[in-house]
This record gives structure tokens, sequence and C-alpha cells, in this order.
């Protein structure tokens, strides 16, 4: 199975790239079993056409497919907030993979940069269908000191506020490098930028195998935070907007019964922290 999505999806991906193909799949296909989260990604479903229905391969679990249209559909609304009081602002999606969300938050002014590893960004090319001259990708890798500066973006750009998408990413990375990235977030981007990055329970660390999507990658979860503030916490200039459970994609009883084991759990199993960087 693993050798299959390595050789035939993804050739040049290793283990936490390739579950980019997880989110692709889950967005292309995921409205199947969750219509009501239907995201209407038309990208996602022309790039695993493109692709070939082996990347099909790579979602073996339902709750994996819940999480990426749920924290899709939360992104989408927090953006178009965002580019409402910042209509010519820019999007920044760090770790993008094959997703897309320019797609639905181009507003004739603003612009988007999709980032992630030099692999993934070749691959975008070969799969991803051009459709915006305010769209633009880049090379850039999150765990290397001082890759804010390699961000192509104008140094008018560099000081406005932004609005950064990081989904996906952290969990992958060691709690040392995560703290770095933020470090790097907090340190360069411009006050009223916006931040939105999930994450998951501390508890899930070294448990890819109970997400089966994830665990058929080879990939492992590395980091956790407790609840939203904790990630909050990783850099003074980090205000804390809001944090949203995917309990609530289950209905009342699950965001009830997190309540009551909030006191154990320290917060969401997985979640969506938004967060506003303030004056430097
Ligand atoms: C689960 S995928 C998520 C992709 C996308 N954010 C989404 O939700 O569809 C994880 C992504 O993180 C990217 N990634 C992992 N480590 C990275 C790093 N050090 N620098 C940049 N991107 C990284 C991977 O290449 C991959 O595209």
């Amino acid at each position: 199975m693993k050798q299959d999505i390595h050789v035939n999806a993804a050739p040049l991906l290793g283990p936490v790239p390739s579950t980019l193909l997880i989110s692709l799949v889950a967005r292309a296909r995921g409205s199947s079993l969750y219509p009501w989260l239907d995201p209407g990604d038309t990208q996602a479903q022309q790039m695993l056409q493109n692709m070939g229905d082996q990347a099909l391969a790579v979602l073996q679990d339902h709750p994996s497919v819940l999480n990426v249209l749920w924290r899709t559909q939360l992104i989408k609304q927090i953006g178009a907030a965002f580019f409402t009081h910042y209509p010519q602002a820019h999007g920044v999606n760090l770790g993008a993979g094959l997703s897309d969300y320019f797609q639905w938050l181009n507003n004739g002014q603003n612009h988007w940069l999709d980032v992630d590893l030099e692999d993934v960004v070749i691959l975008r090319h070969a799969l991803l269908p051009w459709h915006s001259e305010a769209a633009h990708d880049g090379s850039v890798d999150l765990t290397q000191p001082g890759w804010w500066q390699q961000l192509p973006l104008n140094d008018d750009d560099k000081h406005k506020p932004l609005l950064l998408v990081c989904e996906g990413v952290l969990m992958y990375l060691t709690p040392t490098q995560v703290k770095a990235v933020i470090r790097e977030i907090g340190d360069n981007a411009p006050e009223g930028s916006e931040l939105v990055c999930d994450f998951m329970t501390p508890l899930g660390i070294g448990h890819a195998d109970l997400a089966p999507s994830v665990a058929s990658t080879g990939a492992e979860f590395l980091w956790g935070a407790h609840n939203a503030l904790e990630v909050a916490r990783l850099h003074p200039r980090l205000e804390l907007l809001s944090q949203h459970t995917v309990a609530e994609a289950y209905g009342w009883a699950s965001c009830w019964t997190e309540m009551c084991m909030t006191p154990w759990t320290g917060g969401p199993m997985y979640g969506v922290a938004h967060l506003q960087l303030s004056e430097p």
C-alpha cells in the first residue's frame, strides 16, 4: 500500500509530504461522506483526475476526511472575513501541499502565495491548473532558520497584514521545530496579520496508527498542544482570537463530552487556533 502511494501518485514524495494526498482526496471526494461540508473544490477534483485513482488508496478512515473538510470550511470563513477587512492583502499558505484556497478567496484585488518543500512545488506545477495572475508559489523549508526572508513577497507586502495559514503541517514537526516556525512568524509578520493553524492533542503524539490514512504514508505525529492558548503562548506577539474544535462537526453530544473531559485532556482532540499578531 505504502509503495503504491509513493510510486504511482507522488513519485518524489517522502512520508510527510505524502500526507498532502489525504487532504487532496478528502477535498475532492469527501462530500460523498459529508455532503454538508462539501468545499466545492474543483481544483482538487481536477488534480485527482490528472493523478489517477491510485491516490484514493491513501484515504483509509472517515475521521481524517471529516477533519480536512471541517477545517477547510473554517479556514475559508476566516479567510473571507480577513479579506473583507483587508481586501488587497496577501494570503500565505505555509506547507500548502496541493491545496488551493485562492479558488474561493480571490476577490479580484488580493494576492495569494502557496509555499511548500521543493518536491511538492514541482508536483503542484505538474498537477494544479493555473488560474490566476495573483496566485504564486515557492519552495520554502519551514524547518530552515530564516525561512521568512525567503518568502517570495515584495518588501511592501511584508509590511501589510497577511493572512497566514498553516494546516496539517505542525503536527509532523518536532516541538523544537514548531517553536522555531512560530518564532519566525512572531518575529517577522506585520502587525494585524492573522495566523490560522491546526493542532492535535499531545495524547496523539506517536499514535499515527490511530489515524490509518496518516499511518499509510509512514508519517508520524510529533507535536501536539492542549489548546489554542498554548499555541498562542509560543510567541509574545500572538493573541488568541478564537479556538475551534472538530467536535463541533460531530454535534452537541461530542462538544459536551469533550467539555466534560477537558479537566483531563486540557482541550480539543483536534482543533484550529485563530491568532492575531500584535504590535512588535
Ligand atoms: C498533511 S499535508 C497538508 C497540506 C495542506 N496544508 C493541506 O491541508 O492540504 C502536510 C504538508 O506539510 C508540508 N511540509 C512538511 N514539512 C514541511 C517543511 N519543513 N517545510 C514546508 N512544508 C512542509 C508537506 O510537504 C505537506 O505538503
